[in-house]
């Protein structure tokens, strides 16, 4: 095929495939089947690979991700991203429309639209394409995740139309459908991966992710709620959102004008009753005042604009019946006590279980089994038992009792004076708590052990072939491969997790192992003060205390943790099998963990920094210097006339090229 008929083909194919794409998730009327839609895809795949000159990053071929790691470059929003105020009372509002007209003595029309529970993000359009989606970050910078967002189908690529302006921004809410985010946690918990707690969770850290192929297999949609720009068809937010359907932007047919405040109580009343209603999570209601030109007037104080307000709905709390006690068994030992209810839907979703917290809240509701209980679902995940209603009391029922024996090992709790959890002192044979601390140090955050979810840590145990994080260590494939569920495949992907967890810092290595109240960040400050898990071993209270955020609870903790053999016995087993239990000696403090994963190979010269420099900065920065380019290289850093043997290794392998302007805004 030669060039110019392959340029109209590939054209062609764009435009239906994008018409098509339109039918699907916007009007709901698919016009040809998944197949059909399938092999026009390929097609034009097909192509794209062939003719890489008409490579364009709004292709709909371009939703489907690539699976290149990344770091997300920090991108300062032109106009900041703002924060509203909130309100919970109609009286709140009364007053903010009175400040209101104190100001503006002239008509004017509030828009009120449902306020979506999910991630904001803020979309650049330049002549009708999508060029930049950042997320709100601290407001003033946020970080540039693109390629992320071209995977959402329903986030036009091209705009339709022609009456949109050469460039503006347009914000929204990124959310997760209540219909698509249970079916999506469904399929985690089959593969033995962990639920998300909510949908505006699961939106936030999706739009994180390294692999944007993952993330277009995210059931990710968005509800746009502003525009901004110099040359807007309208003068007012209203009309412009309504112009903005017009392009393929998703905009809420639940945004209304009124005149004044009773049309917005109105729409508040409604939409707190309907919300179950609705496919998606809302936490409020927005209030806008509708005139640009208004809105600028009244400006906006610290991080708020004074032109508009958030109603948040108070959370709803249900009654039900309170059936059973029974109590869970944490890593580090902590009981806590779990009320089972009668199933009972708050907030669109059945909730069966909710938490009691402790002794101290069981004794303080004084709540008896079998009794009318009030429950409560804020933004939180985990709903709670407010209140007893004692007048539907049984007589005769029985108290809860706190219990005085480990449910999972039977061994006598303790209670330390001054705390107000329960502990299980069996440290080394209580089951869920040995399993608790090897979820814990194969997480993400931790050793990063993939291919091993809970269930999966539940069979090694049950099958007695891990008894501790060590253990894992030791396993062998042939000993994976037989268990339910898992195959040559999985067992294969398990042990070389496991391998190239010996790689994991110092820090993280730190945080896996478990010494209670050593969280991430506590973790990261000591393995910088300290270096090495010996230094930290010898350090004394008032060395440890002296450290700024150790404070007496932490310090105590560490000290009594290398007090225990079985601990010691840990450590230099983990060090036999070579992970990290120092800093590297050459890495100075980390500054970020920005280039964590990352290696590099550095070649020819650089106009800011010298070679030397670059390297430190790479290692500063938690990256790798490596000296020769292959498969594993994630940048080939290009400065002045390169090393053309490899740039070319890198053109073959398809590993990423830098300048060192590019690298130095990935640290940034
Ligand atoms: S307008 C300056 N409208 O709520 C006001 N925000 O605290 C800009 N949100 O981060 C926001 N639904 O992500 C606006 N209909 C809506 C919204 C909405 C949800 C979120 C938004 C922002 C937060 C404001």
């Amino acid at each position: 095929m030669n060039q110019e008929v392959a340029r109209v083909r590939i054209e062609k194919l764009r435009k239906e495939l994008s018409n098509h794409n339109h039918q699907y998730y916007v009007l709901s009327q698919p016009l040809i089947s998944d197949l059909k839609y399938d092999l026009l895809m390929q097609q034009l795949m097909t192509l794209e690979k062939e003719f890489p000159v008409f490579f364009d990053p709004n292709s709909p071929s371009q939703r489907v991700g690539n699976d290149i790691n990344k770091v997300f470059v920090q991108v300062e929003h032109k106009t900041p991203m703002l924060s509203l105020g909130n309100t919970y009372s109609f009286e709140e509002l009364i007053a903010f429309d009175k400040r209101i007209r104190k100001e503006i003595d002239e008509q004017f029309e509030y828009v009120t639209e449902l306020k979506y529970d999910g991630t904001a993000i803020s979309l650049v359009y330049e002549h009708g394409r999508l060029i930049r989606a950042v997320t709100r970050g601290d407001g003033t910078r946020g970080d540039d995740v693109t390629d992320n967002v071209r995977t959402i189908k329903r986030i036009p690529l091209v705009l339709m139309g022609n009456d949109y302006p050469d460039l503006f921004e347009i914000r929204g809410e990124i959310i997760i459908p209540r219909p698509d985010f249970d079916r999506m946690n469904m399929e985690r918990e089959a593969k033995g991966e962990l639920p998300f707690a909510n949908p505006r969770n699961a939106s936030s850290g999706t739009l994180k992710m390294q692999n944007s192929a993952e993330v277009a297999k995210r059931p990710l949609d968005c509800l746009f709620y502003s525009i901004i720009g110099d040359n807007l068809p309208y003068s007012s937010h209203f009309e412009n959102l309504l112009a903005a359907k017009q392009w393929d932007f998703k905009v809420s047919e639940h945004i209304k004008k009124h005149k004044d405040l009773s049309g917005v109580f109105n729409y508040i009343e409604k939409w707190n009753m309907k919300r179950d209603n609705l496919p998606f999570d809302i936490d409020g209601v927005v209030i806008k005042i509708n005139s640009f030109s208004l809105q600028e007037k009244l400006g906006s104080i610290a991080k708020s604009p004074r032109w508009a307000i958030s109603y948040k709905f108070k959370p709803e709390q249900v009654e039900t019946r309170l059936l059973d006690v029974t109590y869970q068994v944490g890593r580090t030992g902590v009981i806590t006590p779990v009320a089972i209810l009668e199933p009972v839907v708050i907030a669109g979703t059945t909730v069966k279980r909710s938490s009691l917290h402790n002794a101290d809240q069981i004794e303080l509701l004084d709540i008896h089994y079998g009794d009318i209980v009030y429950v409560e679902k804020g933004g939180e995940i985990i709903p709670k038992v407010v209140g007893v209603d004692k007048s539907f009391r049984v007589p005769g029922s029985r108290p809860v009792q706190f219990i005085t024996n480990c449910p999972g090992c039977g061994t006598s709790l303790v209670r330390k004076e001054g705390e107000v959890n329960h502990y299980c002192p069996n440290e080394l044979n209580c089951p869920p708590q040995i399993k608790g601390k090897i979820e814990h140090f194969i997480s993400r955050k931790a050793m990063n052990i993939e291919g091993l979810g809970e269930e999966t840590i539940g069979l090694l145990f049950k099958n007695q072939l891990i008894r501790n994080v060590g253990d894992l260590y030791d396993l062998k494939k042939e000993q994976i491969v037989p268990m339910e569920r898992l195959g040559e495949k999985s067992a294969e992907n398990i042990i070389k997790s496991i391998e190239q967890s010996k790689e994991v810092p110092f820090s993280r290595v730190l945080f896996a192992i478990g010494i209670r109240f050593v969280g991430e960040t506590v973790a990261k400050t000591l393995a910088g003060r300290f270096r090495s898990i010996e230094q930290l071993k010898n350090a004394n209270f008032n060395e440890l205390t002296g450290v700024e955020e150790i404070g007496d609870k932490i310090a105590e903790s560490i000290i009594e943790f290398f007090l225990k053999d079985k601990n010691l016995f840990l450590i230099e087993r983990l060090k036999s099998y070579g992970l990290q239990l120092e800093a590297y000696q050459t890495q100075p403090e980390l500054k970020s963990g920005k280039l964590e994963r990352l290696s590099f190979v550095i070649t020819g010269t650089f106009g800011r920094h010298s070679r030397e420099e670059i390297k430190s900065l790479i290692e500063l920065h938690g990256g790798k210097n490596v000296a020769a380019v292959s498969s594993k290289t994630s940048y080939l850093l290009a400065g002045d006339k390169p090393g053309p043997a490899k740039l070319s290794k890198a053109g073959e392998l398809d590993i990423d090229i830098l300048s060192e302007e590019g690298f130095l805004r990935m640290i940034e």
